[in-house]
């Protein structure tokens, strides 16, 4: 069986992950599922870098769409994020993985600022980097600031924890002759507009070359068969064309 072929991955998780279904919030259960799925990683020798989102608490778009100026919605969103890194930051102490929270605005009563070269330094010494903060920018999204700072620290791989078990050709909620893609390459996803990650992210993801695993981090044992080098969810890589489930 092939191995897992990446050492150093960033682990994309929206800010939905942390709550149940329609819910906002924090749901500590979930949190400490997520920090164990990153002990697993940690375990196996993986380092770990996290992106996290904030849509449980604030969502930014949303707001927008309400009559809020999109930079100020912006903001709020990524203020939820560091809310989110936190939480997570406990959940991981608990389970004994030493942790950074680095947020890319600075809040230095709280964590530290993001510093790219203490980044890879955390992660050389094998400690778990959560970037909070989005890129510190408004009109960016989490995905792009997962895109951004796995090419920034090096990381060979974006593994993208969603709910659903990867990339499907239309909505699998409401088309049950939806089909999974195993593979598909980067041009494909754009010219589908799959709605995986913002077009932004993808675009930066194809020009440097650092492939995307879609997959479901809740589905029990998802993790481990990754690791195990068996196919789970959707790459997204740089090859043309695409290959179904
Ligand atoms: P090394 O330099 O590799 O030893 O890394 P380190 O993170 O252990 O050293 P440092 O002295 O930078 O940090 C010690 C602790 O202080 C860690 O828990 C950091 O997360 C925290 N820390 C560092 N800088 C800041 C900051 O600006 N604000 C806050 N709130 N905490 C910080």
């Amino acid at each position: 069986m092939k191995e897992f072929p990446y050492q150093r991955i960033l682990l994309k998780l929206s800010g939905e992950s942390l709550t149940e279904s329609g819910k906002t919030g924090i749901d500590q259960r979930r949190v400490d599922a997520i920090a164990e799925e990153i002990r697993i990683c940690h375990r196996s020798g993986i380092r770990v870098a996290v992106v996290i989102g904030g849509g449980n608490i604030f969502r930014g778009m949303a707001a927008a769409s309400g009559g809020m100026e999109r930079a100020t919605a912006d903001y709020m969103g990524m203020l939820a994020t560091v809310i989110n890194a936190l939480a997570l930051q406990e959940s991981c102490e608990r389970v004994d993985l030493i942790t950074r929270v680095q947020s890319a605005i600075e809040m230095k009563s709280i964590c530290e600022g993001y510093i790219r070269r203490k980044a890879m330094r955390h992660l050389e010494k094998n400690r778990i980097v959560i970037f909070a903060g989005g890129t510190g920018n408004p009109y960016f999204t989490t995905d792009t600031t997962a895109a951004l700072r796995a090419v920034e620290v090096s990381c060979q791989v974006i593994l993208k924890a969603t709910k659903v078990d990867g990339v499907y050709d239309s909505d699998p909620v409401k088309d049950p002759a939806a089909r999974r893609f195993a593979r598909i390459g980067f041009a494909e996803s754009i010219k589908r507009r799959l709605r995986v990650m913002d077009q932004t992210a993808l675009t930066l993801c194809m020009e440097n070359q650092m492939p995307i695993i879609v997959f479901d981090i809740f589905k029990s044992g998802n993790l481990q068969r990754l690791l195990a080098g068996e196919t789970v969810g959707t790459t997204i890589d740089g090859r043309d064309g695409f290959e179904y489930a």
